[in-house]
């Protein structure tokens, strides 16, 4: 079961264009695509004669046309063409979500329609804002998207995993503070005087750190992961200590029950027109994210194994209990609505 009302990404702007594209999202098949004029659609990817996939037919203009017995849906899913016949029901026609373009990445709208508000969507300016450079990409992980957002808020896991790539093998130790309202959880780790992880090396820092991380929590599933660095030794021919912000943007849409899409940014302000800055962080961040997934993989093969097997809950675990419980609560509240509404 999945929370509904709410902004997911549904596609990178630049995965979507005038080929249809499907996606499975909160078990759903959606089919994305774009109109002449650029602006996305999203309909329910299955058509409504004998269930193909509409992704799999083809364009015409701003309709798509089902690549199986030829029906034609235009961009609100209505039909409007079966071969054959003249008349078409106005019952004959797909779902369609409300879908918005911003920060690159098409946002969609599965829920009740009319509380569909744009203003809502989560805020990933750092994505397209000039004064930060971003890369990033969407990966595809065989894991339950809530154990991806308890990783991602649990990031006592970094020395661990990324010791090799964005941890440091020393950050074992921090000063924990967690904050947490209705709407978002937060966890701020400090770990000052720590050995340099290898991509702040790579950026230049010293080999002590002062480094911050700043980790936010909205649902659906949105993560921001601020990071400030600093140097906290001299650095011979440097009169004042390096800093420097990195910003992490993570949001994770439910595929299945046990699979999900990980869209992820990497943001910095600093280096702006370098694209060798650009490729090393691509570089490392999705090397280091796959250590990740690889991790959550089998986490989801041992739950699967035995689902009652039981864990215990830590200091650190805080934040993604928190997480998870509000995520229980706010699905556990549309629960009623939705029935209300079926009947
Ligand atoms: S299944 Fe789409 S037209 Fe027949
Ligand atoms: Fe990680």
């Amino acid at each position: 079961m999945f929370l509904r009302n709410c902004w997911y990404i549904a596609a990178e702007s630049r995965e979507v264009g005038r080929e249809p594209m499907g996606r499975i999202l909160l078990n759903e098949p959606v089919v994305v695509y774009r109109k002449e004029d650029g602006t996305p659609v999203a309909l329910e990817d299955r058509c409504c004669h004998r269930r193909a996939p509409l992704h799999k037919g083809k364009l015409v203009g701003d309709k798509i046309q089902c690549g199986y017995h030829g029906f034609t849906f235009d961009a609100t899913g209505a039909c409007t063409y079966i071969p054959g016949q003249e008349r078409v029901s106005a019952s004959v026609c797909v779902r369609s979500y409300p879908v918005v373009e911003r920060h690159r990445y098409l946002w969609i709208w599965m829920g009740e329609k009319e509380k569909a508000d744009p203003s809502h969507i989560p805020d990933f300016h750092y994505n397209d804002d000039p004064e930060w450079a971003a890369v990033g990409a969407c990966l595809h992980v065989d894991a339950n998207y809530l154990l991806l957002v308890e990783n991602l808020i649990d990031l006592s896991h970094v020395a661990f995993v990324h010791a090799s790539t964005i941890g440091s093998a020393d950050d074992t130790n921090p000063i924990i503070k967690n904050e947490r309202s209705d709407d978002f959880v937060r966890v701020i780790r400090e770990a000052p005087g720590i050995a340099c992880t290898p991509s702040m090396a790579a950026v230049g820092f010293a080999p002590v750190i002062d480094q911050k991380k700043i980790i936010t929590f909205t649902p659906g599933s949105n993560i921001w992961i601020d990071i400030p660095t600093r140097d906290a030794v001299p650095v011979e021919g440097r009169n004042q200590p390096m800093e420097r912000r990195v910003m992490i943007l993570n949001a994770i849409t439910p595929e299945t029950e046990r699979t999900c899409h990980y869209f992820w940014a990497n943001a910095r302000d600093f280096d702006l027109e370098s694209q060798e800055r650009s490729d090393f962080f691509l570089k490392t961040v999705t090397f280091a994210f796959n250590e990740d997934k690889d991790i959550l993989e089998a986490q989801q093969r041992n739950i699967e194994l035995d689902p009652h097997a039981g864990t215990v809950n830590v200091n650190a675990d805080w934040g993604g209990v928190q997480a998870v419980r509000m995520m229980e609560r706010l699905i556990g509240d549309e629960q009623p609505r939705r029935a209300a509404n079926v009947a």
